[in-house]
Order: structure tokens, then C-alpha cells, then sequence
């Protein structure tokens, strides 16, 4: 009987590879990933992992439109989201948290087995709750619904099946957080496991389709932008040549010793003549630069190159 159930679970999409279990002997690797933002990309949505406040006197939105707000409540360990039209009001609960929160979160809640998006996100530098990206403000509008995709690149195995109602929904069996997997792949022998080059890392860090040549953004294409510094043509330099993805790093300038690498302070005119500028090779060779789609942000480029002030 076991073996039979085994074989119908081995024919379910999804549910099929068995997979070893890497913090078994990994677990200090396992421990520090568990704090990275890759880990907490996306989460069930908790006291702990809503970062907007529900306090009296921060948990409202208002708009521009007059007797059109937002409010955020918590009730016995739920929380809600209310719209509040003149006349009207539609409520929804916080069901999946999207972001660590570095830069921000969106919420999303369930509905007959679909996702949707809030109206109202949280934006981390101001500490304030801020209408939903693309979001019409004034209006009440909860019906953006959310695809796989976005699903494939914060969380895993988002899987969509027919009900036998005939519906469409998300098959159980979704993992959130992007874990060990996303990465090395899944497999029930070691040896073919994968060492993850800059293609594993271009899956979700190619920034989201627009036209035009890269630019750092809220979804900031940093494979496209490495690939247009001429230090990536050395063929040496891929992802990993900064970043250890299994802890949180979070010292931008710490990156310049990974420069010195390849070039001595002393081949850069400005480092020869300034010493303190060997520890920040960073802060001019790969600025921040503010964004073009979101007003009040900025983002550091990967395209490491002379910058000169305008
Ligand atoms: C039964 C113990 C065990 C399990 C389970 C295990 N590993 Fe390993 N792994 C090892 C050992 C031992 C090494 C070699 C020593 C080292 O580098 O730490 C290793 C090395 C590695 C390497 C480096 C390989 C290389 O090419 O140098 C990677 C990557 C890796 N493991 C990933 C994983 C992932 C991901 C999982 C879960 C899917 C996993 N391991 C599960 C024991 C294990
Ligand atoms: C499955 C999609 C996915 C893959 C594959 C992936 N990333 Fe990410 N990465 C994300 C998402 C989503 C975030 C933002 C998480 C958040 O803050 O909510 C992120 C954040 C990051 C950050 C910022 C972390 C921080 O703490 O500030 C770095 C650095 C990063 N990724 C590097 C990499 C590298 C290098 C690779 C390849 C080895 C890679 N990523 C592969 C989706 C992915
Ligand atoms: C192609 C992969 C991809 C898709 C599709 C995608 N994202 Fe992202 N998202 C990322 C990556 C990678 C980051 C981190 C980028 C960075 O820091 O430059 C990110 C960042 C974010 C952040 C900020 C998190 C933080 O605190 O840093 C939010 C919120 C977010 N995405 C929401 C969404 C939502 C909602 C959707 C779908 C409607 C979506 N994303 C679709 C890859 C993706
Ligand atoms: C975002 C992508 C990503 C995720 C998620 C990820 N890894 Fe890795 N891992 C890498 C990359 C890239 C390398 C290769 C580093 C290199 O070549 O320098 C690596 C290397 C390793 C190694 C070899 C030792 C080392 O540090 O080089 C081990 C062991 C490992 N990973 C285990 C894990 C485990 C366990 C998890 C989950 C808890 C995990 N990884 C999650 C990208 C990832
Ligand atoms: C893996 C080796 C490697 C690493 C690491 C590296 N570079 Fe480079 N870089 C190169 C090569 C190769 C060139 C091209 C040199 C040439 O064509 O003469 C280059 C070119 C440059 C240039 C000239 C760019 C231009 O457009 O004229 C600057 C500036 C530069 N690198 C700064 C940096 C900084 C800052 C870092 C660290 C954030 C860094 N590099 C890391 C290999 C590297
Ligand atoms: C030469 C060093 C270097 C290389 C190579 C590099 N990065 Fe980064 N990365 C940085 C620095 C510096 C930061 C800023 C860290 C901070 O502000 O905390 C950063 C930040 C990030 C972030 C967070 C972005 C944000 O706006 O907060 C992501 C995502 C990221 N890198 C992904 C990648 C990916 C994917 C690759 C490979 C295509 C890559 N990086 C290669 C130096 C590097
Ligand atoms: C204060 C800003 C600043 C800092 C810090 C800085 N650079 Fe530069 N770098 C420049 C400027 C500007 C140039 C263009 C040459 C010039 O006009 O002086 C340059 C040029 C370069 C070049 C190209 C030289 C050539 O011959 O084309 C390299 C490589 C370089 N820097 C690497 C580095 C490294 C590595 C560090 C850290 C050890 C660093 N830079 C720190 C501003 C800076």
C-alpha cells in the first residue's frame, strides 16, 4: 500500500524528486542563510513579519480623494486591511508577506485559492504605509491578481492546477522564502547538486522586462549591469566575486577590498592621490544613483565604472 502511495505522490508534478536535506550537515551554512533577505523574501504574514505599524495614529492611509482612506488593523492575530470609500468598504486580511522589508513589502491575501495584492504596501526608508506600486491613488481597488512569476522569484513551487470544480488555484505545496533549492537545484544525490554560477543568480536578478539598456531599480537588473562594466570582460568576475549569498552582508563599502583583487589602489589616479580613497573604491566606482521609475529612491549600480560629477 505504501509503495503504491509513494508511486502516485512520485506522479504529482511538483511534489516529485526526492530531495536530501542540507541543513543536516550544512547547518551552520543553513543557520546563516535562515537571517539573509533570500530566506525571508517571502513569509506568512505575522506581527513579526508586517513591518507597517498598527497603532493608533500610523495605521491609517489617507489619499487625495476626500472620505477615501485606507486602514490597518490586528484582531485575535489576524490583520486586516480596510478601504474605506464614502459609503462603502471592503476588508481583506494580510495573508503572505512579499520583501524582507529592506526596501519594502507588499501583502498579498488569498481568495478561492488565487493571490492577490493589497492596496496598500509599506515603504521601509520612511517607515510609513504607502499605496501599492502602479496603484491609483484616491481609488479602492483590491482585485490585482498575482502570476506565477512574481511568485518564482520571491517564494517557490507556486504552482497552478485545475480544481475539480473546474476552477483554476494554487497547488499546496508552495514554499515560501527562496530556499537552498532555488539555488542548487533539487536532488536526491549529492554529486548532482549544482554550483550556482551568474546564470542561476539571472533568473530573477535580470530586473523585470522593460526597454532600453539596464538601470538600477526597485527590480534592478544587476546581471545586465555587471555584464556592461569592462571589468566583467576579464571573465573572472561574476557574482560571487563580492557576495557570499549564504550570510547578510551589508556594508557596501567592505566590497572594495574585493577590487584590489584585480587592481592595485594604485592604477586609480584619484586612489594615488587621496590615500583614504583605497577603502572606497566603491562610493565612485559603483554609486547610487536615483531612480528613473520611482521618485524617492535610489539605487547603487552594478555597472562599476568612471563616474564623473556633472
Ligand atoms: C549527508 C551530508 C550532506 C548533505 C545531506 C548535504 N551535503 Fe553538501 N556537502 C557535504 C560534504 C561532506 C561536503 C564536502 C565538504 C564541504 O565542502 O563542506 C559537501 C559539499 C557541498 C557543496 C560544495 C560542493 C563543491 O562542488 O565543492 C555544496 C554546493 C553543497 N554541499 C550543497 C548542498 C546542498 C544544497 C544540500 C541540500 C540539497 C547538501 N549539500 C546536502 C555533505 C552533505
Ligand atoms: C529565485 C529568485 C532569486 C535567485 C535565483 C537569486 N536571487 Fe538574489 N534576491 C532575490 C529576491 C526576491 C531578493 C530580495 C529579497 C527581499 O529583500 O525581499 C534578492 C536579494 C538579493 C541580494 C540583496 C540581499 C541583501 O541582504 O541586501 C543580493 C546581494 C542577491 N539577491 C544576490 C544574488 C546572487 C549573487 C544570486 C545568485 C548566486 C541570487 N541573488 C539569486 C531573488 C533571487
Ligand atoms: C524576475 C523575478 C522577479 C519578479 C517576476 C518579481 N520580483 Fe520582486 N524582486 C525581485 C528581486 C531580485 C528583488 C530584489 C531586487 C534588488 O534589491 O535589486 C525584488 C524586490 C521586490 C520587493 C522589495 C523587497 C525588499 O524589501 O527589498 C518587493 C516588495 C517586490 N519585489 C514585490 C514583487 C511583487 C509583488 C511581484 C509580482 C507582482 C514581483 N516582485 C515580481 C525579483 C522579482
Ligand atoms: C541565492 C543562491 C543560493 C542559495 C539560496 C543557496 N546557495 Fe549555496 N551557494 C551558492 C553559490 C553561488 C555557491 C558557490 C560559491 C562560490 O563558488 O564561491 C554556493 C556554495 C555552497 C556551498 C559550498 C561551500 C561554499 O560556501 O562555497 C555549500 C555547502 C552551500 N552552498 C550550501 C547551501 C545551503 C545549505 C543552502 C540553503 C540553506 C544554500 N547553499 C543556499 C548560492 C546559493
Ligand atoms: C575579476 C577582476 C576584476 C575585479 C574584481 C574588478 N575589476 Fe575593474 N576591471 C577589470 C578589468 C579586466 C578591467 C578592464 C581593464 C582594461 O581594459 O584595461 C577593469 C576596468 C575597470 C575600470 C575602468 C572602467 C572604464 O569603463 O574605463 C574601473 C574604474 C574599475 N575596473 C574599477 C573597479 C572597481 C571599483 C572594482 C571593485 C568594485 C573592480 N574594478 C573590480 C577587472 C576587475
Ligand atoms: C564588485 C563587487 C560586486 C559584484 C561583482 C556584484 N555586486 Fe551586488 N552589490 C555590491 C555592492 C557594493 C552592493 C551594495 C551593498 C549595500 O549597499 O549594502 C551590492 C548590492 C546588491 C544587491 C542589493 C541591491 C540593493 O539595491 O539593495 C543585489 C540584489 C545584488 N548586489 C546582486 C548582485 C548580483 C546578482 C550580482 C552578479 C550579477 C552582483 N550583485 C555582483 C557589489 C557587487
Ligand atoms: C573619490 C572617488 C574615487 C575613489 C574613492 C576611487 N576612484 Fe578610481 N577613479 C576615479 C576617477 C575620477 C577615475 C578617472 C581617472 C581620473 O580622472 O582621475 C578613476 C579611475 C580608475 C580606474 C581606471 C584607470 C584607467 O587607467 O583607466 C581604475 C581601474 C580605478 N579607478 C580603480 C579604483 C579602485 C580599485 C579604487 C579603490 C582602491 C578606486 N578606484 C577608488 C575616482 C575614484
Amino acid at each position: 500500500m505504501a509503495k503504491i502511495l509513494a508511486f502516485l505522490l512520485f506522479l504529482l508534478p511538483g511534489n516529485a524528486e526526492p530531495s536530501l536535506d542540507c541543513a543536516k550537515c550544512h547547518a551552520a551554512v543553513a543557520a546563516s542563510y535562515a537571517a539573509t533577505a533570500h530566506a525571508k523574501a517571502s513569509s506568512p504574514a505575522t506581527a513579526q513579519s508586517i513591518l507597517g505599524s498598527f497603532a493608533d495614529g500610523s495605521n491609517v492611509l489617507r489619499t487625495s480623494a476626500p472620505g477615501v482612506f485606507f486602514r490597518m488593523e490586528q484582531q485575535d492575530g489576524s490583520f486586516f486591511q480596510t478601504g474605506q470609500e464614502p459609503g462603502k468598504a471592503r476588508t481583506e486580511r494580510f495573508d503572505l508577506v512579499i520583501g524582507s522589508g529592506r526596501r519594502g513589502q507588499s501583502y498579498l491575501y488569498w481568495r478561492e485559492g488565487l493571490l492577490f495584492q493589497l492596496p496598500v504596501s509599506y515603504h521601509t526608508s520612511t517607515n510609513r504605509w504607502i499605496n501599492s506600486p502602479g496603484y491609483v491613488d484616491g481609488e479602492v481597488h483590491f482585485e490585482r491578481g498575482i502570476p506565477p512569476q512574481c511568485l518564482g522569484c520571491h517564494a517557490a513551487n507556486f504552482q497552478l492546477e485545475r480544481a475539480p470544480n473546474g476552477s483554476v488555484r494554487y497547488q499546496a505545496g508552495y514554499q515560501l522564502g527562496i530556499g537552498c533549492a532555488q539555488c542548487h537545484g533539487t536532488a536526491d544525490r549529492h554529486e548532482r547538486l549544482q554550483r550556482p554560477g551568474i546564470d542561476a543568480c539571472a533568473r530573477c536578478h535580470s530586473g523585470l522586462e522593460h526597454e532600453g539598456p539596464p538601470e538600477p531599480d526597485v527590480h534592478g537588473n544587476q546581471v545586465g549591469l555587471l555584464r556592461a562594466s569592462r571589468c566583467f570582460k576579464s571573465g573572472k568576475m561574476t557574482c560571487t566575486t563580492c557576495h557570499n549569498v549564504h550570510q547578510t552582508q551589508r556594508d557596501a563599502e567592505s566590497f572594495s577590498i574585493r577590487c584590489q583583487s584585480c587592481h592595485a589602489p594604485a592604477s586609480c589616479p584619484q586612489a594615488r592621490r587621496e590615500t583614504a580613497a583605497a577603502a572606497r573604491c566603491v562610493s565612485c566606482h559603483m554609486p547610487v544613483l536615483p531612480s528613473k521609475l520611482i521618485a524617492v529612491q535610489s539605487y547603487r549600480t552594478h555597472r562599476i565604472a568612471v563616474y564623473r560629477k556633472k
